[in-house]
């Protein structure tokens, strides 16, 4: 389904956590075709600060379509303001969602690091209905970056953390839970978004167990429509844009620089 751009009404906005907060937007055409790995390029005010739209994953898309933020710059801080009944111009849904696990596949891992998250509540949703080991690895800065993670439970993850300072689960990086994933290429998938580096860290254990796996990537947007290539990344066949090849790539073809 290409993206269409509405103007759509603010249903709540939340904050989850010290960090963390939840908007949930009133749009009944959304929820019905955005797949988990898409994203929606998000005009937070009318004007011209900030001038560019900012691209969000999709966290949820139950009764509203719900992003899930870390207030960080202009635009987020903006977001962070919007209040129930409030417009919001939304383009979307954008760019290349993840595939579905094939049959063979018993033990799904997904490993996020801080606000990389986003994409994988939806995707826990779809996969729940599945037969399947769901893991979730999550890495935080400190306490105040993980949140209580309901939701992902209740679809039945299983859930360990790191943080770096070992205030909550483990002392250091997401790759200190590597040890949970299952490492037989034939019935284990990877799904990971995050800090280049962690992603890059999923990407080297991968190969070294020919395990298969999906990365969603970040980049800083302008268009979203594939037209600025101001979202570029080199791959193994050359530069691709986050927003329109992506977000979502094959693990092993995204060169982390
Ligand atoms: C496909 C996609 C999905 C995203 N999903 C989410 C999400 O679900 N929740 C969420 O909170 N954020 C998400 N982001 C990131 C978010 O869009 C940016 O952080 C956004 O720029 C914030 O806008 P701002 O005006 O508040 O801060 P800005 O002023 O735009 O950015 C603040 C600082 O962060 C840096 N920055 C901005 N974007 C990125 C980036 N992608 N990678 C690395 N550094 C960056 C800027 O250079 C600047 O230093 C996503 C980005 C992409 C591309
Ligand atoms: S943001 Fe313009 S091509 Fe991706």
């Amino acid at each position: 389904m290409p993206a269409l751009q509405n103007i759509f009404k603010v249903a709540s906005n939340d904050k989850l956590s010290p960090r963390f907060h939840r908007l949930c937007i009133k749009s009944k055409p959304l929820i019905k075709d955005v797949k988990p790995g898409q994203f929606v390029h998000l005009r937070v005010r009318d004007g011209l600060e900030p001038f560019f739209r900012r691209p969000f994953s999709v966290y949820r898309n139950k009764k509203h379509l719900e992003v899930f933020y870390e207030p960080i710059g202009p635009g987020t801080e903006l977001m962070s303001q919007l209040r129930e009944g409030d417009d919001i111009d939304v383009l979307g849904p954008v760019g290349t969602p993840f595939s579905m696990p094939g049959k063979n596949i018993k033990q799904v891992v997904m490993i996020a690091g801080g606000i990389g998250i986003a994409p994988f509540l939806m995707l826990s949703d779809v996969l729940k209905r599945r037969n399947l080991d769901l893991v979730l690895l999550y890495g935080g800065r400190t306490m105040g970056h993980v949140y209580p993670m309901k939701e992902f439970k209740e679809n039945g993850c299983k859930i360990f953390v790191a943080t770096d300072d070992g205030s909550v689960g483990a002392k250091g990086r997401v790759s200190k839970l590597f040890s949970k994933i299952n490492k037989d290429p034939k019935t284990t998938m990877l799904y990971t978004c995050g800090p280049n580096p962690m992603m890059a860290a999923v990407q080297a254990f991968a190969k070294k167990y020919h395990l298969k796996g999906e990365v969603a990537c970040e980049e800083v947007m302008a268009c979203a429509l594939g037209a600025c290539l101001g979202c570029s990344i080199r791959t193994t066949s050359g530069f691709k844009t986050v927003c329109y090849d992506g977000p979502v790539f094959d693990l092993d073809e995204v060169i982390f620089d």
